[in-house]
């Protein structure tokens, strides 16, 4: 099946290319920056704004009137109150400074308050994840499924764990201790747009995190679901999810993740 890519697909992918290509210059040149001491916080702040300005004045060229949810500038209303883009310009901020190439553009498009169309870009590998809804999930050309594992014992799993004076520290360490004591597994690789990408793709088995936010998980979510997946928040609700928590995985290990995870949170509260 050749890969599905709509008129407004196209759009959202040219967007993410144009905002691209400046983050790629700024991280081959995060080195530089260093040695000339402007403080990293400073940097990441333009780059982050930077590329979310580009994104959305080529989104808003070819679809005037939609509104936006975006992590830099919050919700910008459009005459069009059926669509929004919501958007994340950096997913990985802090992988970015550091020089780790796992970072990405993130974009989705709610239609009527659905999440219809979802793209996750890293620039550096070049790789570009898209969805729609009822038409697949891609990287680049290829068709993805999610890992089709039924045990948790072979299985290696994605999460977030919050840092500095992020709540939840105390549930995150018993939910990853459930984990890593029945599966192959955990990773921890600091976006989460990406970690939902590669749960589609079938890198990892799945992905779990709370206190997260919409703009990090709003394309991940079409494009699990369109790979075959299921996304949940913690109580297991699949439907007007909000995108701060998160649970995903196929169909087989799903309730698996939910109950062990739901578990050890309950256990550390
Ligand atoms: C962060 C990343 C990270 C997750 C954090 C997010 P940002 O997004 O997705 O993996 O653990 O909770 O805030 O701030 O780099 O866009």
């Amino acid at each position: 099946m050749a890969a599905y890519i709509s008129p407004v697909m196209n759009v959202i992918m040219a967007a993410a290319r144009k905002a691209a290509r400046p983050l790629v210059r700024d991280f081959g040149e995060l080195e530089n920056l260093q040695i000339s001491q402007k403080t990293p916080g400073d940097f990441v702040t333009h780059a982050d704004k930077r590329t979310e300005r580009i994104l959305i004045e080529e989104l808003s060229k070819a679809r005037p009137g939609y509104g936006f949810l975006g992590e830099e500038g919050g919700v910008i209303e459009g005459k069009d109150r059926t669509h929004r883009f919501i958007i994340d310009p950096i997913d990985g901020t802090s992988n970015f400074m550091h020089g780790i190439p796992q970072f990405a553009i993130s974009i989705a498009l709610e239609r009527e308050g659905q999440l219809v169309a979802g793209m996750i870009y890293n620039p550096v590998t070049d790789e570009m994840f898209h969805g729609e809804k009822g038409s697949g999930a891609f990287l680049n050309t290829r068709r993805l499924r999610v890992a089709a594992r039924k045990e948790l014992a072979p299985c290696i799993f994605a999460t977030g764990l919050p840092f500095l004076t992020r709540p939840g520290q105390a549930r995150a360490l018993a939910e990853a201790g459930a984990i890593m004591a029945v599966s192959g597994g955990i990773r921890r690789f600091g976006s989460a747009s990406l970690d939902l990408a590669w749960t589609a793709a079938g890198r990892v088995d799945g992905f779990w995190e709370h206190g997260i936010n919409l703009w990090d998980t709003a394309a991940g979510i079409v494009l699990v679901r369109e790979a075959g997946g299921i996304v949940s928040d913690f109580e297991g609700r699949t439907d007007g999810l909000k995108g701060d928590a998160v649970v995903c995985a196929n169909e087989h290990l799903h309730p698996q993740l939910l109950k062990l995870l739901k578990a050890a949170g309950r256990d550390a509260a």
